[in-house]
């Protein structure tokens, strides 16, 4: 039996392993086997790595089920490796962007807590999305990050919605615009608008998501305006931020939307009990990244009410996301 020393240890060591999969991943190790068994010295090689560190750390991952050391010094994937490949859809740009700077935010994750404000701000001297603007490419690497992260939601919340009353559907926040890909397949009657900043656009437009049809493209910043529609998709943005700013994104919904429209927020929603779940790991990462937060029913419930929407119904999807219908009140 794990002893609870052992146990609370190999907890505190979870940043070894995070950062040895952000390795991995940067180096394309999971490409570079993805033809079968490679020894070590061939993967330093190809990578331009010193081959007893690089062995070092892939013995870690082969601890945790990533690759297995077939002979000595030479490794396959596991099932798990596998979904590291970049021609496999799966979480690895997700895993190399949380790893990267929001992992140099998390050393100062004691600021956070201390005055309940992002340690992203104090590390990088400006806030998570203003520095990701000057940075095209972890904006990039974030959109990418983005749609490994929603690996079958959006597919999920575009099946769970009725579409069918309305005319034009906005993505706010949309980014990569994967969602409304997934909307304007099964809707053939919607147009379709992506707002989201510049950086966001450009990868909508470069078809990080899929093709999109029907779409206008617009860049703007949803704390000053956002465009006339009558159904507003808001997939993981409004966690994104504090009350008060999540409020000023709800209010403008509240004020461009056409009348009969809603405002579908698009969350997951933090489960109560001690049950381990994604949601409370990202809350914290929230916390120190962007100063957003993972809420719950109730919490969504009061914010769409202080931005003078009413929360309708919770609609469940397959998967853990759900839609929180709200229309004007
Ligand atoms: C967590 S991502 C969610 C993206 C997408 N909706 C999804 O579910 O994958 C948040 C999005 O909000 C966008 N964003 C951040 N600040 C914004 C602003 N002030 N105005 C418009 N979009 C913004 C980001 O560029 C990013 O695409």
């Amino acid at each position: 039996m794990v002893k609870p020393t052992q146990q609370v240890m190999r907890l505190g060591f979870g940043f070894a392993v995070s950062q040895a999969l952000r390795v991995i991943i940067e180096l394309g190790i999971p490409d570079l086997l993805a033809a079968g068994k490679s020894s070590v010295a061939e993967l330093a090689a190809a990578t331009r790595s010193n081959a007893d560190a690089l062995y070092r750390v892939m013995r870690l991952l082969a601890a945790e089920g990533v690759f297995r050391e077939v002979l000595p010094r030479h490794f396959e994937l596991t099932e798990m490796g596998t979904v590291l490949r970049s021609d496999r859809p799966g979480p690895r740009d997700f895993i190399h962007m949380i790893n990267s700077e929001a992992y140099l935010a998390f050393g100062q994750l004691m600021h956070s807590v201390h005055t309940g404000k992002p340690a992203f701000d104090k590390v990088f001297g400006s806030p998570r999305f203003d520095w990701l603007s000057e940075h095209p490419e972890q904006a990039a690497l974030f959109q990418r990050a983005m749609v490994a992260l929603s690996q079958g939601s959006n597919e999920a919340v575009a099946d769970a919605y009725d579409f069918r009353p309305f005319t034009r559907v906005v993505d706010l926040g949309g980014g990569h615009g994967q969602l409304l890909a997934e909307i304007l397949v099964r809707n053939l009657h919607l147009s379709g608008v992506l707002f989201d900043l510049p950086s966001g656009v450009a990868a909508a437009q470069q078809g990080a998501g899929g093709h999109l049809p029907r779409t206008e493209f617009v860049a703007g910043d949803f704390f000053e305006s956002v465009p006339i529609g009558d159904v507003y998709v808001v997939k993981k943005v409004i966690h994104d931020w504090d009350d008060e700013r999540a409020k000023a994104i709800l209010r403008n919904c509240r004020k461009a939307m056409l009348p009969g429209g809603k405002v579908l927020v698009a969350e997951t929603l933090v489960p109560s009990g001690d049950e381990p779940d994604q949601i409370k790991q990202i809350d914290v990462v929230m916390l120190a990244v962007t100063g957003g937060l993972e809420r719950t029913k109730a919490q969504y419930a009061s914010l769409l009410d202080a931005a003078g929407l009413k929360l309708e119904r919770v609609i469940p999807t397959r998967g853990p996301i759900s839609i929180l219908e709200a229309s004007a009140v």
